[in-house]
């Protein structure tokens, strides 16, 4: 496989196609977008765009592959899944530093995305040989009982661009194996890792029409993909707005989906939290990946006793962090993905200020040395709960901190947004642990540990308007994949009327 670093010099922009029914198909609509690099804005390869004939081509070829693939036992499919996961792993370094070129994230985050796609693919594998349905009693003589498992058929999935191959990995690893055939749409900002990950699963072994990508923009290749038809299921993650429109749209073609949507999470410090260990956490749940995670810490709530001292000691460590290339090992912190976003973050920052939250730090864009789009890691105190800043998703290096008198006030005013994905609290005081553990409404909470880095053989989503009820990943993952069938089988040979022949 041809991988290029912008430093060996020897970069070629690319065309590439749509891929359906195992092959390399020109889009109808016959348009394209650029891969931009957001940390020198050159262009790293030119991308089709599909319209809705191509998805309608997509689902057709999802349709026939999977005739084949469901009938594939799912230890034979787990195979696919292993050798995909070795060939991720071979290709981790390359992967990971055409993930920094594509989306800026540093390398040891980049590194760590690629792992977590083997993670998935690997553990997902091993379902094939887990994929238990129960068996019961009856109600009846010489009547048998049990449930299967059953794939759904063609199901859609939409992807963001913050983790390129990780989330999809957490969507397609567990509906390969559970047998489904996909067609599949990432993020605009990011088709070449999901182009290489396609590329991967089919070198793989696994056969033509199972896996189907169409890249473009969500308004046109997403929305065709969300109202067909013959698409059984949809996979979102995103935003809360677009969760919203498709949980809707669902609706009208009764499609099971599944989302993952926003967050703001919190990170309670204790009075009695080792701050040290506190301080080093909220840096890296604040500021990793630019602060464009779904998890990523953006509200921190400090104990009123050790407010002052953790905010100096938190912005003279923030202060250190570099910003710039993600390919360089001294940066810290990379480029936000684009100028739209950046914006965005920028716009957020005014009405920080003007909601009367005091900046200490940041706030502006900033030049590195190079054209691409930076922004300082930048700290508010002085924030009030019901703030903008304190309920809106930025998705940047922006944290906002509230102070409070105690655990029961830090929990309020933690619970006090429409989201609930990922929360942290640090204490030494296992009591209060616990107790924040049953009280914050968040699919995960973490205990002296920062709000970022899920595992994923756990289930990751979360309540409120974060989702809809699903789980990704983990012990939930197969679920989110595959229809229950109950099974009776009746071998008394004559008719046996349930709730009725009592005897
Ligand atoms: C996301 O933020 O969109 O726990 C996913 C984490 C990563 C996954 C994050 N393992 O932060």
């Amino acid at each position: 496989m041809v991988l290029y670093s912008l430093f060996q010099g020897d970069f070629v922009v690319q065309e590439y196609k749509l891929h359906i029914g195992g092959e390399s198909r020109d889009s109808a609509t016959g348009e394209t977008f650029d891969n931009i690099n957001p940390a020198t804005l050159e262009n790293l390869a030119t991308v089709q765009v599909a319209g809705s004939e191509d998805v309608d081509r997509a689902v057709e070829a999802a349709e026939e592959g999977f005739r084949v693939w469901s009938e594939v036992p799912a230890p034979r499919r787990a195979e696919v899944l292993f050798r995909t996961a070795r060939i991720l792993q071979e290709r981790k370094e390359d992967l990971a530093r055409l993930m920094t070129e594509e989306m800026g994230k540093v390398l040891p985050e980049t590194r760590g995305d690629v792992q977590e796609a083997i993670d998935i693919a690997i553990y997902a594998a091993g379902e094939g040989r887990r994929m238990f349905g129960e068996t019961t009693t009856s109600e009846l003589k010489d009547k048998f009982c049990m449930t299967v498992l059953r794939p759904i058929g063609v199901v859609g999935m939409i992807t963001p661009w913050n983790f390129p191959l990780a989330i999809p990995g957490w969507k397609i690893m567990p509906a390969l194996i559970a047998g489904n055939a996909i067609v599949f749409k990432p993020a605009s900002d990011t088709p070449l890792l999901a182009i290489k990950l396609v590329e991967i699963l089919m070198e793989a072994g696994l056969p033509p029409g199972v896996v189907n990508l169409v890249t473009g923009p969500g308004g046109s290749t997403g929305k065709a993909i969300v109202q067909h038809p013959r698409i059984k299921a949809i996979s979102f993650t995103g935003s809360l707005e677009t969760g919203k429109w498709i949980m809707e749209e669902c609706a009208k073609t009764m499609k099971r989906v599944s989302l993952e949507l926003g967050g703001k999470n919190p990170v309670i410090i204790m009075d009695d939290a080792d701050l040290e260990l506190a301080l080093e956490g909220v840096l890296w749940g604040a500021f990793g990946t630019t602060g464009q995670r779904c998890t990523a810490t953006s509200r921190l709530i400090l104990h009123e006793k050790i407010k002052d001292e953790f905010t100096a000691r938190l912005l003279a460590k923030t202060k250190l962090l570099r910003v710039g290339n993600g390919l360089l090992p001294e940066t810290d912190i990379g480029p936000i993905i684009n100028k739209a976003q950046l914006e965005k973050i920028e716009r957020y920052v005014r009405i920080g200020m003007e909601e009367g939250a005091t900046l200490l730090l940041g706030g502006k864009a900033i030049d590195p040395g190079l054209p691409g789009y930076f922004f300082e890691p930048t700290v508010f105190t002085d924030v009030r709960p019901d703030m903008r800043i304190a309920q809106e998703e930025i998705f940047g290096p922006v944290l906002s901190i509230i102070t409070v008198s105690g655990l029961e006030e830090a929990i309020e005013v933690a619970n006090n947004t429409r989201y609930g994905l990922s929360s942290a609290i640090y204490t030494e005081n296992v009591g209060k642990a616990f107790r924040a553990v049953k009280k914050i409404e968040a699919g995960i909470t973490y205990v002296n540990a920062p709000t970022i880095g899920a595992e994923v053989h756990l289930p990751f989503g979360g309540v409120k308007g974060t989702g809809n009820g699903f789980r990704e990943a983990g012990t939930e993952a197969i679920k989110e994949f595959t229809e229950i069938k109950a099974v009776y089988i009746d071998y008394s040979g004559r008719l046996q009327r349930a709730q009725i022949d009592m005897e």
